[in-house]
């Protein structure tokens, strides 16, 4: 008979509801009946980046037509020299029993009217091998994997509880750094919204699932939640983490002035034939690759960003008028709605785009199997850098990979689980000596300035003098906020503050000690590619 640990205490912990942590709570509750295992997201279960993944799921399942081989080939051009070849291709020959698996959950993916598989091409993909659902396809998918959940006892779903940091041997007393042998995780400090206390959660294995940090700019396609705090958690725990400095731009975030997050106009629509084109009419992407309009996203982002540069716009067009209705309209019902609903009318009108943040293609370093530098942590989906992404992502290759490194994840942390123990000594959390912040204000306009910093500084485009700027103004805003979470009750609002000012800091570190330009990262004082491959650790 299956019976609950106290509330504190649970066999795995999973931090994050996206796509990676509930697949693998789906996964290991189905294998381990009698244990418990407890989610926890700091909002509503469903507030996630992927609900609003549009444009699918990259995955060879016409052999016909599509060959693992041409996947690979895709997923390492566009990584431009960086990515891991074994795990490039695991991801790409694993992929299709994954997503099988979610379509046996009940995710619906468009079909034609014999029954096929609707596939749709993005940028770098030399074939239509798409999987989506219309133009909300990660929307369909979260439903499906809550659904999925739901039919699991032993899943416990806390939302509204905010993690703070992770548990190490730090937390009884041992000094721990980057150095030391065997950091081992324990569980999480999470702050309980409903009480407003923080409380320890004990663990034996904890999964890292808290996607990706959109939020460290200003203009970017993440929602609120997407704050790089698992990311930030680690390094603060001495674990590793890698390549950074490749953040991805998308290119067609739809421009309205003062709105945040940005409405994404997925790169689908240029899959279908929708034409990027400046101020002037000119259809400039033919300038600047031969693959034009589907060029990879960096190529893209960084055309548009001249572009706009050149002409002194804020934004380009994506042309859609000259594309047929029907098609449209079937395919993208929520772009067309989006963009009614601010009086475009996309047959009539070109769609005014820019780039934004959108994806962070480096994170916490973990091997083929989601393991981390330390001990019984795992990390799956946009927070972990597995070596698929290289130094550029492939359009719709990130939900495949969080499934595939789900699955993965729970397999191993499955044959260790046995070799784990539930440290009983951790101490309760301190909040001795701490206040309520006066001035909210504190908060907000330095969040304000960290968007504007990496924004400003530390976009599409970089050299040294930006970077360095970066730094300082980092280091000053880093020391205001410390001096901040050491004497306030902690809130989300500060602890992202602080999170996202380590994710600014990660991201220029690893800017400046990459000297050559590759993938996302270009410096015009380093526009040439270094004949050495290296990753960025720290
Ligand atoms: P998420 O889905 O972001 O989930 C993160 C979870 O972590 C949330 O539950 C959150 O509450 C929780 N969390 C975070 N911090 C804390 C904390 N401190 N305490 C407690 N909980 C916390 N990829 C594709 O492959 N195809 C696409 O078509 C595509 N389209 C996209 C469109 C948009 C607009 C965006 C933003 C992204 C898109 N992506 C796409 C990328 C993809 O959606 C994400 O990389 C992926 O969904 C991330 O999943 P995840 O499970 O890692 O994290
Ligand atoms: C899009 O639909 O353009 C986004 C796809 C992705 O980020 O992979």
């Amino acid at each position: 008979m299956f019976q609950f640990l106290e509330m504190s205490q649970t066999d795995f912990l999973v931090i994050g509801s996206g796509i990676a942590g509930l697949t693998f709570a789906v996964k290991t509750a189905k294998r381990f009946p009698d244990k418990k295992i407890t989610v926890l997201t700091k909002v509503n279960t469903d507030e996630t980046n992927t609900k609003y993944a549009q444009g699918g799921i990259a995955v060879v399942n016409d052999t016909e037509n599509d060959s693992f081989k041409k996947h690979i080939d895709d997923t390492l051009t566009a990584g431009d020299g960086l990515c891991n070849e074994e795990v490039v291709s695991l991801v790409v020959q694993e992929g299709p029993e994954r997503v099988n698996e979610i379509i046996d959950w009940g995710t619906k993916f468009d079909k034609d009217k014999d029954g096929d598989y609707k596939r749709g091409k993005e940028g770098g993909h030399s074939e239509h091998r798409i999987l989506h659902h219309k133009d909300v396809t990660g929307n369909e998918i979260e439903r499906a994997l809550i659904a999925e959940v739901s039919k699991y006892k032993n899943i416990v779903i806390q939302n509204h509880w905010y993690v703070v940091d992770i548990i190490t041997q730090h937390h009884l007393g041992y000094l721990v750094t980057k150095s030391t042998p065997d950091v081992t995780c324990y569980g999480v400090y999470a702050l309980n919204l409903q009480t407003n206390k923080i409380e320890k959660i004990l663990s034996r294995i904890t999964l890292m699932a808290s996607g990706g940090a959109g939020q460290a700019y200003r203009a970017t396609t993440n929602p609120k939640i997407a704050t790089g705090d698992g990311i930030a958690m680690v390094y603060r725990a001495k674990g590793r983490i890698e390549n950074m400095e490749f953040i991805q731009f998308h290119p067609t975030a739809l421009h309205e002035a003062g709105v945040s997050p940005s409405f994404l106009i997925t790169e689908a629509v240029r899959g279908d034939g929708g034409i990027l084109r400046n101020k002037h009419g000119d259809a400039f992407m033919k300038h600047y690759d031969e693959r034009a309009d589907l060029a990879p996203r960096d190529i893209v982002a960084r055309a548009i960003d001249n572009e706009m540069k050149v002409n002194g716009t804020e934004h380009v067009y994506l042309d859609c008028k000259h594309m047929d209705r029907e098609k449209f309209l079937n395919h993208f019902p929520n772009i067309y709605a989006k963009c009614k609903s601010i009086g475009l009318d996309v047959f009539e009108h070109m769609i005014p785009v820019a780039p934004a943040a959108h994806y962070c293609c480096g994170g916490i370093k973990s091997d083929e199997n989601g393991r981390t530098s330390i001990n019984n942590l795992y990390a799956c989906g946009e927070c972990s850098s597995t070596g698929l992404h290289g130094a550029n992502r492939l359009a719709s290759n990130s939900l495949l990979e969080a499934l595939v490194f789900a699955h993965r994840c729970a397999e191993d942390a499955a044959l260790h689980l046995d070799q784990t123990i539930i440290e009983e000594k951790i101490p309760d959390w301190n909040a001795e000596g701490t206040s309520t912040p006066k001035e909210m204000i504190l908060i907000t306009q330095s969040l304000k300035e960290v968007q504007q910093i990496m924004s400003d500084y530390v976009g599409i485009v970089r050299n040294d003098i930006r970077l360095q700027r970066a730094m300082r103004r980092l280091d000053l805003l880093h020391e205001e906020t410390e001096d901040l979470y050491r004497t306030s009750t902690l809130s989300p609002q500060l602890c992202e503050l602080r999170n996202l000012i380590t994710i600014g800091y990660l991201i220029v570190k690893s800017a400046q000690f990459r000297k050559e330009s590759r993938g996302l990262h270009y410096n015009v004082d380093f526009p040439e590619k270094s004949s050495q491959l290296q990753n960025v650790v720290l």
